[in-house]
């Protein structure tokens, strides 16, 4: 038996990195592929699919979300931050990552960056626990964990600079 799947489609307004768009887009769409696909915005990287890993993960309304596994639908009248958009919300957090040479590969660096984001919005000098637990969901294949720890405690550092 043939079986027919109806998807219902949304103009849907969003900001993304607090620049407003209109979208029209199946409601389910994933916001990872609405950021990539149809507005451009390609730093945003598809590791699982699930919302294991953290490569795909962005802020939606100052939240840290996996964007691979949340429909555009939650994202209405809110504001996405990607990593095109970090560099405007710290300005020491990728200068930070540049100094002590943080990436590797680099895949999964988009995806720790706004989780690093996420956790000094929260926390503006976290101490090594508060960092792992932080970042305890963005997996790294190349192992850049310590760079990782090391580059949020200078750009904390940075920040609190007067
Ligand atoms: S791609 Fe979204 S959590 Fe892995
Ligand atoms: S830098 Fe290669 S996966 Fe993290």
């Amino acid at each position: 038996m043939l079986t027919l799947q109806i998807k219902q489609f949304l103009m849907i307004k969003l900001s993304i990195n607090n620049k407003k768009y209109e979208i029209d887009v199946a409601s389910e769409m994933p916001i990872l592929w609405v950021i990539r696909d149809v507005i451009g915005l390609t730093g945003t990287k598809y590791g699982c699919g699930k919302g294991v890993c953290g490569s795909c993960n962005v802020l939606l309304d100052g939240n840290l979300i996996r964007s691979c596994i949340t429909p555009i639908s939650l994202a209405e009248g809110k504001n996405i931050i990607t990593i095109e958009g970090v560099e405007n919300e710290n300005k020491h957090l990728q200068q930070a990552w540049q100094d002590l040479n943080v990436p590797q590969c680099g895949y999964c660096q988009p995806g720790q960056l706004v989780s690093a984001l996420a956790l000094l919005n929260d926390n503006p000098i976290p101490t090594d626990d508060d960092i792992n637990t932080a970042m305890s969901g963005n997996i790294c294949r190349c192992g850049t964990y310590t760079r990782i720890k090391k580059a949020i405690h200078k750009a904390a550092d940075l920040n609190n600079e007067v």
